[in-house]
């Protein structure tokens, strides 16, 4: 039995950061983790590897389609999914790898195994029981899915089934048009693959800007992409080697079948807690099992944090990430802090969605005077060079003081550029300060601050 200022539960960016930090704050730390690696869905089954297949599939798509343009003759490359896939695995690896060599060198201790909290101030592991002065739960999510399918990750897959295919499917079907249904669906639709969506709303990525949200459908459909909108899904019907998905669509009720060597199902995450003995302990949870905290992310429990996919806000690495080592300063006495109003998302396709702050609809909808600056890429010299003209930066600002609330980005390198953005609004800036600010030329984010200049007396390029 070995004695903790801090154990941590899981690994994930949440769970790992979470340990990095406390350790670097001086308090004895070990962190949990039940996998064979660290890192958590993040680097082992998410964020990571659909990044690695994101990467390759899109070189594929630039040779087949824009190095002709170029004066780049010669064959396309054939795919190798065998060989995708090792590279995929490679990139978790070093990753993964990565964590641990960062364990050592900040004296985090790895425990390896599935922990649960049998008391306050106790974590048990395998035989072992450990004391922790304070308990950080950072287990993250699970793929949730719908009544009437059941998963199989061979022909019905979560997003972890989907990055391990044995081959490239001729037809896949993806249930729900949010972040990983786009992300893996365009994998497929670049590796050849027919990829329809199936989506219950009328708008794609829900909650996101509703003009982006146009944007980017047409230019999915552009790539390939076929969606089904509007469209309930009832279940799904195995079929030994490949599946029926069947839907109901909400205009009129009519059914329809759609059969497809591969279903993914995209359509949300839960909390993952189960078995750490929580509901013993009393940890009180919220509506959609999420875990109750307070603002300094403590249970109501003594001694017992939670933080991530774990509890409540949006389902992101870097959110978790933020929580991770906020809590980690509290239980060192300093003042740790998360401005959820400034927590950026991004979908990593091409072209990249990047968002942060509020959307046009949310301040409609609060009834807040604001200005919109748009700046679209075909005026951005840098994006016409590289085939990414299309797309847009909106930048939202208060009406009357100027004040950044929001910026909403389609185009190339999006998940890069919207950072500027938080930054500005982190330091409460108006547009224009973003405007009064050089950019070099030629670059993506001249497109940010034409978009900042066009809150004001108008963008130059447009
Ligand atoms: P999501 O919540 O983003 O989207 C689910 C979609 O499924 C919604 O559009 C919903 O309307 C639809 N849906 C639900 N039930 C349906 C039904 N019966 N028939 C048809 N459509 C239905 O969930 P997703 O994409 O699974 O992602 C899970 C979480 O992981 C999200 O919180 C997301 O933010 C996070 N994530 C973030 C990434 C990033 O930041 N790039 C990448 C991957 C995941």
């Amino acid at each position: 039995m070995a004695s903790y200022d801090v154990i941590v539960i899981g690994s994930g960016p949440g769970g790992y950061v979470c340990a990095i930090r406390c350790a670097q704050l001086g308090l004895k730390t070990a962190c949990v983790e039940g996998r064979e690696t660290l890192g958590g869905t993040c680097l082992n089954v998410g964020c990571i590897p659909s990044k690695a297949l994101l990467h390759a599939s899109h070189m594929l798509h630039e040779a087949e389609h824009n190095f002709t343009r170029m004066g780049l003759k010669g064959k396309s490359p054939s795919v190798d999914w065998k060989e995708m896939l090792a590279y995929k695995d490679d990139v978790i690896g070093q990753n993964t790898k990565g964590i641990e060599f960062l364990f050592k060198k900040n004296k985090v201790d790895w425990i390896k195994g599935w922990a649960t909290v049998p008391g306050a101030g106790k974590v048990k592991v395998g035989d072992e029981i450990h004391e922790a002065k304070n308990i950080v739960i950072a287990s993250g999510s699970e793929a949730s899915s719908l009544p009437g399918v059941e998963i199989d990750e061979k022909v019905v897959v979560t997003s972890t089934g989907a990055l391990d295919l044995p081959k490239i499917p001729k037809k896949m079907v993806v249930i729900g048009a949010g972040v990983i249904g786009l992300e893996m669906g365009s994998v497929y639709a670049r590796l050849g693959t027919e990829v329809t969506v199936v989506e219950y709303l009328d708008q794609i990525t829900p909650g996101m800007d509703g003009e982006v949200c146009k944007t980017f459908q047409r230019m999915l459909k552009k790539q390939g992409l076929n969606f089904i909108m509007g469209a309930a899904v009832q279940g799904v019907e195995p079929l030994k080697t490949k599946a029926k998905v069947n839907y109901k669509l909400r205009k009129d009720d009519s059914e329809a079948t759609i059969d497809a060597d591969v279903v993914l199902v995209a359509t949300g995450r839960k909390p993952f807690t189960d078995g750490l003995g929580l509901d013993a302990l009393g940890v009180e949870t919220e509506e959609r099992g999420q875990i109750r905290t307070d603002s300094h992310w403590a249970t109501n429990v003594p001694g017992i944090h939670a933080i991530g996919d774990a509890i409540t806000g949006p389902m992101l690495a870097h959110k978790a990430e933020d929580e991770g080592m906020a809590v980690a300063e509290v239980i060192a006495g300093k003042a740790g802090h998360v401005n959820y109003g400034v927590i950026p998302s991004v979908i990593y396709t091409h072209p990249e969605v990047a968002a942060v702050g509020k959307t046009e609809e949310q301040l409609k909808e609060e009834g807040r005077a604001f200005k919109v600056g748009k700046f679209s890429f075909m005026g951005n010299g840098r994006a016409k060079a590289v085939f990414s003209g299309d797309g847009f930066v909106k930048i939202l600002a208060d009406k009357q003081s100027d004040r950044i609330l929001g910026a909403h980005i389609i185009g190339p390198a999006a998940g890069d550029l919207i950072h500027e953005v938080c930054v500005a609004m982190e330091f409460g800036a108006a547009a224009q300060d973003l405007a009064l600010t050089c950019h070099a030329h030629p670059t993506y984010s001249e497109a940010v601050r034409e978009a900042a200049l066009a809150c004001g007396d108008g963008a130059i390029h447009a």
